[in-house]
């Protein structure tokens, strides 16, 4: 008995000299390791680091809760047992989302760009940030600006990358998104001092921002005077008028184009869906004021980033005063944010995104309108084939929003059909249109997009003579 307890004491030794050799000599050798074990790039790097390994630590330990699939759980979340806790989809609950809700709504709402999260999962080492705590505490750059140069030229490469717009001789503002760039730039167009405001028109249906923050900010020097069509052949109008043009369109998707010309005529292109995630590049934009947003390009709609490019520099400066005088720039956090992202789209020409972004949207637009073709209850909008330079071939768009119209004659108000369907979306009304129309988001999470197609497949097969191919 006692000798095979001295045997099995020998055996321990052995081994816990032959481990700790393994380990030390790892450690010694450095990342090569013996026996081919290797350190990962991420923990050779953070070992040369010195304060920003427990900030890393904390940011992957948050990120590494799976949440089922079915939630996220963030740095910023509330903090349960020391860790923040997880965010579910729509249609989850539980602590750890694991929980499905069958009779929840399906989320079509909003504008929310959470199709592309699994591309920045996929991408997480090259856009992760690392923010010192005394990074950029000024209120100005060195160079008395409020705008990064270096965010300036990637956003110029990445223009000139993508075919997407003219950045030569055009002035760069960013804005809190676009939504602050857009009344920056109605200000910069109105009239000053004049007894005759400008009238603002845009083309319905139109997004219901243009009206809604013209009207509440109820400057004397613009009002919001509905669609462009009403003035197309007034001969005799008085007074400038300022155009929003949306191309893609939200809601139809459209390439829309501008309604009215002329001396008295000022436009304003919100660009925010013209990539190649939703539409055919036919040819880069090269306006007088054109607006880009960061939320419908990268997904990023928390950051609050957009651009605008500018041809006139008094123009640029007027939008520059509103700029300044409303939030004294963009946050440089979120600046830094914004040029660790481009970075990651331009490194590769954009390839990757794009690829991704246009394959994602390509198989839900097919989903949809596979449960949608046996249903001649709801109809989509037709889109036609616009030629793309930048993956050298005409395609199909593919649309932010679905834009559905009810088709019997008793349905007039299509959101309420679709409510009672458990579908959350919103009414045409809502951008001024017939209330026949609804806009259903397609750029949500795959859980909700997944939800919608269950939804809108029931609603279907409850119409007369519908049999639904199980998708
Ligand atoms: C056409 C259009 N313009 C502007 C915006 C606002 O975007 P941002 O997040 O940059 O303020 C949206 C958002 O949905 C939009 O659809």
């Amino acid at each position: 008995m006692a000798r095979s307890e001295g045997l099995i004491c020998k055996l321990c030794l052995v081994c816990s000299v032959i481990v700790n050799l393994f380990f030390g000599l790892n450690l010694y050798v450095g990342r090569h390791g013996v026996w081919g074990w290797k350190w990962s790039s991420d923990e050779a790097n953070v070992r040369g680091l010195s304060w920003s390994g427990k900030a890393a630590a904390e940011a992957e330990s948050a990120a590494a809760q799976e949440c089922s699939g079915h939630g996220r759980a963030y740095l910023d979340g509330v903090v349960v047992d020391g860790r923040p806790v997880c965010e579910c989809s729509t249609c989850y609950g539980g602590p750890d989302c694991s929980l499905f809700l069958p009779s929840c709504s399906a989320n079509a709402d909003g504008g929310d760009p959470l199709f592309l999260e699994p591309f920045w999962k996929q991408h997480a080492e090259s856009s992760a940030v690392v923010v010192a705590g005394w990074h950029r505490m000024s209120y100005s750059f060195s160079d008395e600006t409020t705008l990064s140069k270096e965010l300036e030229s990637q956003l110029r490469r990445l223009h000139s990358l993508v075919g997407n717009a003219i950045t030569d001789g055009k002035y760069i503002l960013f804005g809190a998104g676009s939504t602050q760039l857009l009344n920056a730039a109605v200000h910069a167009l109105s009239p000053h001092n004049s007894s005759l405001p400008a009238k603002a028109v845009a083309s319905i249906p139109y997004y219901a921002l243009y009206q809604a923050q013209t009207e509440f900010f109820d400057s004397a020097d613009c009002s919001f005077q509905g669609d462009p069509a009403q003035w197309k052949n007034a001969t005799n109008t008085t007074g400038d008028i300022i155009e929003f043009v949306t191309a893609p369109n939200n809601p139809n998707g459209h390439l829309n184009e501008a309604v009215l010309h002329g001396p008295n005529v000022k436009t304003i292109h919100d660009r925010a869906y013209y990539w190649p995630h939703f539409t055919g590049i036919p040819s880069p934009a090269d306006e007088d004021i054109t607006i880009f947003t960061i939320s419908k390009l990268t997904g990023h709609a928390g950051s609050r980033f957009g651009w605008a490019l500018i041809r006139n520099e008094e123009v640029f400066q007027r939008m520059n005063m509103y700029l300044q005088l409303n939030t004294m720039g963009v946050s440089r956090d979120t600046q830094l944010r914004a040029l660790k992202l481009l970075k990651v789209i331009v490194e590769d020409g954009g390839r990757e995104i794009f690829e991704f972004g246009y394959k994602t949207m390509t198989k839900r637009w097919d989903r949809l309108r596979k449960t949608l073709s046996v249903s001649n209850r709801f109809s989509l909008q037709k889109v036609p084939p616009v030629n793309c330079t930048y993956f050298q071939k005409a395609r199909d768009p593919t649309p932010a929003y679905a834009w559905v119209k009810c088709e019997r004659e008793e349905d007039r108000n299509c959101i309420e059909i679709l409510n009672a369907a458990k579908i959350l979306g919103r009414g045409g009304s809502v951008f001024h249109d017939d209330d026949r129309y609804a806009r259903l988001s397609l750029i949500r999470s795959n859980d909700d997009f997944d939800m919608l197609i269950s939804r809108l497949e029931s609603l279907v097969s409850r119409e007369d003579g519908v049999k639904i191919m199980q998708s």
